[in-house]
């Protein structure tokens, strides 16, 4: 066993919550808070979790249940659960092996890979790494002309489905990366960073790793036309340029051979206007509240979209996934799989691909229980009337 799969089997380790706790330990608190934060108040990523806490299941007891499939198809992935891990920017600051890391343990897992346009690894890189379903997700930092090489190049690598992410019309106010000082850490002011020292220091593991790797200072994937790949300091600033709009969707359309998911649905209205414009896929997603705080939790809006969606196009989401039980009520309430976003990148942080490994076998394990427990033999025979939700929900229509 190596150390880091070590780090993580220990009988300490159970949930995604002990996971989180390892990589706490092991990541400087600029790296931590990065992945752990959320906007403002960090209200609405609260709210993702509690959400969760607050449908309660409807077992059908006394019932011995036929084994327990997990396996789905979205969009045309075949997945062997159905969980998909979100789009995860500057991954390689939590780990050198960043994406490639994620990609590999997803690919061995059977889940999907969505590969975020702020990677600092080549997407083929990423593709030759990952042995399943992997899908691309398109930000706009560097306009159209440096987009559509990259879909091109992703199409080639074997990205299936685009994701489009639609809630960044400016980037979202993560106090703890302000007052962390987070983007002196990936900028280019050298003397900048000696305020960073101590607490590097006092993460020999991570920063030995962080020293080592020299790769983490552009984006690969974005090349800017007559300038080369862009600079990692610049992508905050330009994200806040670069808002996707349903004019691009149209674009897009053109542009991407395969099917369009957007990424950033809260109501019924946007729902239906992305299946109008051509999307066959919708993520109910507040961005792990790390966008507009105050927005409801993406459990609480999903039934409203899956309403609106009305069966058009396939429905996921994200948000607060932290265990099996959660997919199983997300899927209860209508979505076809579920992404997950920060519990991944605790166990990259945790220990890099055996992290992600031992994050995945425990959401499977989970929800094979929960399946289980509540009488199915298969995540399809999960619905509406194994979960009651709260009072006050909008429940169906929009
Ligand atoms: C560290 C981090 C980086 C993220 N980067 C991106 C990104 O580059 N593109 C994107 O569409 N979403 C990004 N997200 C949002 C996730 O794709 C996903 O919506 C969110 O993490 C889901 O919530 P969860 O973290 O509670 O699972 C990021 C989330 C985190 C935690």
């Amino acid at each position: 066993m190596t150390r880091d799969e070590r780090r993580v089997s220990s009988s300490q380790v159970v949930n995604i919550a002990d996971v989180r706790r390892v990589a706490q330990r092991r990541l400087p608190p600029v790296a931590f808070d990065y992945v752990d934060g959320g906007a403002d108040g960090e209200v609405t990523m609260r709210a993702n979790a509690r959400a969760f806490q607050e449908v309660t299941f409807r077992p059908r007891n006394a019932v011995a249940p036929d084994g327990c499939g997990l396996r789905t198809t979205v969009l045309g992935s075949e997945l062997a659960m159905p969980l998909l891990l979100a789009p995860c920017g500057f991954s390689r600051l939590i780990h050198p092996q960043g994406e490639i890391a994620a990609a590999r343990a997803a690919g061995k897992a059977g889940v999907g890979f969505v590969l975020s346009t702020i990677s600092a690894y080549r997407l083929e890189e990423v593709a030759a790494a990952s042995s399943g379903p992997r899908w691309y997700q398109l930000y706009l930092v560097g306009g159209r002309a440096a987009a559509e090489p990259a879909l091109e190049r992703a199409w080639r690598a074997g990205f299936t489905v685009l994701a489009i992410t639609v809630d960044t019309a400016t980037f979202g106010m993560r106090e703890r990366d302000v007052r962390n000082g987070a983007a002196v850490l990936v900028g280019n002011n050298l003397p900048a960073k000696i305020r960073f020292l101590p607490q590097l220091l006092a993460h020999p593991g991570w920063l030995a790793g962080f020293l080592r790797d020299g790769g983490m200072l552009e984006l690969p994937n974005v090349i800017v036309p007559g300038r080369g790949p862009m600079p990692l300091a610049e992508a905050p600033s330009a994200l806040t340029r670069s808002v996707v709009t349903w004019e691009d969707l149209r674009w897009l359309r053109k542009a991407w051979p395969g099917p369009l998911i957007v990424k950033g649905i809260l109501t019924g209205d946007d729902a239906r206007r992305a299946v109008d414009e051509g999307a066959a896929g919708v993520i109910v997603s507040n961005h792990g509240g790390r966008q507009l705080d105050g927005v409801a939790a993406s459990l609480r809006a999903l039934p409203e979209v899956v309403a609106a969606v009305n069966g058009k196009a396939e429905v996921l989401m994200d948000g607060g996934v932290q265990r099996g039980g959660d997919i199983a009520k997300a899927l209860c309430l209508g979505a076809r799989a579920v992404l997950a976003g920060r519990a991944y990148m605790y166990g990259l942080g945790a220990a890099g691909e055996a992290g992600v490994a031992r994050v995945l076998a425990i959401l499977r394990a989970d929800l094979e229980r929960a399946v289980t427990l509540l009488g199915c033999s298969s995540v399809g025979e999960l619905n509406r009337s194994y979960v009651d939700i709260p009072a006050g929900w909008p429940s169906q229509s929009s």
